[in-house]
């Protein structure tokens, strides 16, 4: 597939105030409740509150790891450097139907579409990142836009938190009140007693703490690194907006509250499992499904990714399993 080199083009707004976009053969336009997307060999209607969540990770994430199915039909692949754009693609009808479609783009280009789309269809009233109750809403006519919100990036510590010069978000005077679902999460720190000598290089924090004064929903942000190991706590409520198809296996520890995963084949969408995490509970999701997460009340998720870029290739040329686990 030949890689696409024409960004967006764009028309004035339409009746709505939104404008109309142009990305290769696909065209996106929204109206008051609903997104429309057109290819060569098909269209596709969505909320625009869930088409707005979706892509508002999708461009954070910088295309994430693998798969970002915005739903059942529309979605883009990580090819870490170019990107797919697909419809119908991870859809057995599309497929059996040949009414799918792919194209591909340089990261850099597909990505500052999706922000200019992602710019103009966002009211000021709309926080994609936030939980359905501690926003408005994304409907009606064209009203402002929310670039505080739109423009977000995930919290990365420099550090691992807790040690000097870690991204402060742990205590009132951060600017990050404690969320109203986790009043009763304890906000005390470890004390920490150092071997003589090594006074000020051993740290600890307390992890629920911090993630109690989270703003945002299904954005994990990235708390310790070691080597390829990212420990990736987030904090989840409603529904995960995209439906994650990774291309390597991912590991989920569940810290408070519970979530429901609804767990797909990852190229058709045929349903695998569904799977519900309490507490304490640990599981790892293979290689080669899709997921999404549903998510009561607001709950504590430790998602571990292994960020190792020979991990996707490894896996599908069958020298690693997609199971990390045989029973
Ligand atoms: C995932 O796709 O694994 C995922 C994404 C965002 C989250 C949690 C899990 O907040
Ligand atoms: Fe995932």
């Amino acid at each position: 597939m030949a890689t696409q080199t024409t960004g967006v083009r764009s028309t004035g707004p339409n009746e709505h105030g939104y404008r109309r976009f142009q990305l290769g053969e696909f065209t996106f336009s929204r109206d008051e409740y609903f997104v429309h997307v057109a290819w060569p060999t098909g269209s596709h209607i969505m909320s625009a509150d869930a088409f707005l969540r979706a892509l508002q990770r999708d461009v954070a994430w910088g295309f994430f790891y693998g798969i970002v199915n915005f739903d059942g039909v529309i979605g883009t692949v990580n090819h870490y450097g170019t990107v797919d754009l697909f419809a119908g693609r991870y859809n057995d009808a599309y497929r059996k139907a040949e009414l799918d479609h792919v194209e591909n783009f340089p990261s850099p280009l597909i990505l500052e579409s999706f922000q200019a789309i992602l710019d103009d269809w966002t009211n000021a009233g709309f926080d994609p990142f936030a939980s359905p109750h501690e926003t408005g809403g994304a409907f009606g006519p064209k009203a402002g836009e929310n670039r505080r919100a739109t423009t977000r990036r995930r919290v990365t510590a420099r550090r691992m938190v807790g040690v000097p010069g870690d991204e402060p978000l742990r205590s009132d005077e951060s600017g990050f009140p404690i969320n109203r679902q986790f009043v009763d999460v304890p906000q005390d720190e470890p004390e920490i007693v150092a071997e003589p000598g090594f006074e000020g290089q051993v740290s600890a924090f307390n992890l629920f703490a911090y993630l109690s004064r989270s703003d945002v929903t299904w954005n994990p942000s990235i708390v310790s690194v070691c080597q390829d190991s990212l420990y990736c706590p987030t904090t989840e409520e409603y529904i995960l907006p995209v439906i994650h198809g990774n291309d390597r296996v991912e590991w989920f520890v569940q810290l408070s509250d519970e979530i429901h995963w609804a767990v797909e084949d990852r190229d058709t969408g045929a349903v695998r499992a569904r799977v519900v995490m309490k507490p304490g509970d640990v599981c790892a999701m293979p290689a080669d499904i899709r997921h999404q997460g549903y998510a009561p009340k607001r709950a504590m998720l430790l998602v571990w990714e292994n960020a190792s870029p020979d991990l996707p290739q490894l896996i599908a040329s069958g020298k690693v399993p997609t199971n990390p686990v045989e029973f």
